[in-house]
């Protein structure tokens, strides 16, 4: 179906960048640079200056961006690692796949871990967290990093949806031992495909996951641990380093058009906004996702369909209800409730004002029918 407002638009990205991604390519295989080759250790140098970290590590995924950490921290059986069900599974799957138990608490209103139910699931077995900064909104590291530091625990962020996120000034994923971001296609900074990368300020750890990222090989000749094949293609990374030029003005528009969201929509009975993006100052929020919470949720999600605008309902079924997964024991109110409202409209640069605009007409066109 072709829509008016699709969800993504990936073809008018590379419309508009043709020409410079075509060189960019053209160059990288005339060098024959593809694994680890220059254009990763640029990226990684782009990365690590950006969030303020000593170091950054490309990888293949968000998901290993933060399975590596976790590795290299040494979690595994017989240790608990608390995050949200509120978010992508892979947040969770990390910790199971580490031979750790996640342990799952609800979110707050901005869609964020709730801070004030840490306390109350700490054991002894407890030895790290994963707050998720879901949407590109970080969340309280203040409280979070107080915590840690109080129960001596790890703090690994999923900042996978957070680049260019910070939270008091302080940019998403430089407050725990390390932060992981996804540069899946969709992301605020996405390649052609997979992709992840790591910040850090802890040398040990960049080091193991270094090594864990190539099979554990030091050197050409030296292997010093078994680890997995999880590097970030050097042809991605060229693709990542040509978009990098742009990040800084794409997440100024992402804010751009969920001010025009807000204020567009605001008073809208039936849909409750997320904050705008001036609300509160501790926040500097990136906008991957616009998600509203609903009443008639799934009517919207038809309603707009029918009138040209694709939508995301992303969670109906949170995480911990999923039978496959074993985690049936969790009671998480809120994360339950949102389940049912929550949808994403379109939210990516390349959209113009017209088009925020007639997908803010339509949502309210339909709260009034
Ligand atoms: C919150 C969150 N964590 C982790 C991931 C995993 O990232 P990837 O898909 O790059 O493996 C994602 C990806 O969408 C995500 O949104």
């Amino acid at each position: 179906m072709d829509y008016k407002v699709p969800f993504v638009n990936i073809p008018k990205q590379y419309r508009d960048m043709k020409e410079e991604i075509l060189k960019t390519l053209d160059d990288v295989l005339l060098r024959g640079d593809l694994i680890l080759r220059k254009d990763v250790k640029e990226f990684e140098k782009n990365i690590a200056d950006f969030v303020g970290t000593k170091y950054a590590i490309g990888l293949n995924s968000g998901t290993d961006a933060l399975f590596l950490p976790l590795k290299a921290a040494g979690i595994g059986p017989g240790d608990e690692v608390v995050t949200v069900s509120h978010t992508f599974v892979a947040s969770i799957s990390v910790i199971v796949q580490a031979g750790a138990k996640p342990i799952l608490i609800d979110v707050k209103e901005d869609f964020t871990i709730d801070t004030d139910k840490l306390e109350e699931v700490i054991t002894k077995k407890t030895k790290a967290i994963i707050p998720v900064h879901l949407n590109g909104r970080c969340c309280e590291m203040d409280k979070i990093m107080e915590f840690a530091e109080k129960h001596n625990l790890i703090v690994i962020e999923d900042a996978a949806q957070a680049l260019g996120a910070k939270f008091k000034n302080k940019m998403a994923g430089s407050f725990g031992l390390a932060g992981g971001f996804s540069l899946y296609p969709f992301k605020v900074l996405g390649c052609f495909g997979d992709g992840g990368i790591i910040t850090t300020d802890d040398e040990k750890l960049a080091e193991k996951v270094k090594l864990l990222r190539d099979h554990g090989q030091k050197t050409k000749t030296e292997i010093v641990c078994f680890g997995w094949n999880s590097r970030l293609d050097n042809l991605q990374a060229a693709i990542l380093n040509l978009k990098f030029k742009y990040l800084p003005k794409w997440i100024n528009r992402r804010r751009e058009i969920a001010e025009i969201y807000n204020k567009g929509l605001d008073r809208t009975s039936g849909a409750e906004l997320p904050p705008a993006p001036n609300f509160d100052e501790r926040y500097f929020d990136v906008y991957q996702n616009y998600v509203l919470r609903a009443q008639k949720r799934d009517g919207l999600f038809n309603f707009l369909k029918e009138n040209g605008v694709e939508t995301l309902i992303k969670d109906p079924i949170p995480n911990h209800w999923h039978k496959g997964l074993g985690l049936s024991n969790f009671h998480l109110p809120y994360t339950e409730k949102l389940a049912k409202e929550v949808i994403s409209l379109p939210m990516y640069p390349e959209l113009t004002n017209q088009q925020v605009e007639y997908v803010i007409g339509c949502v309210k066109k339909f709260y009034k029918r």
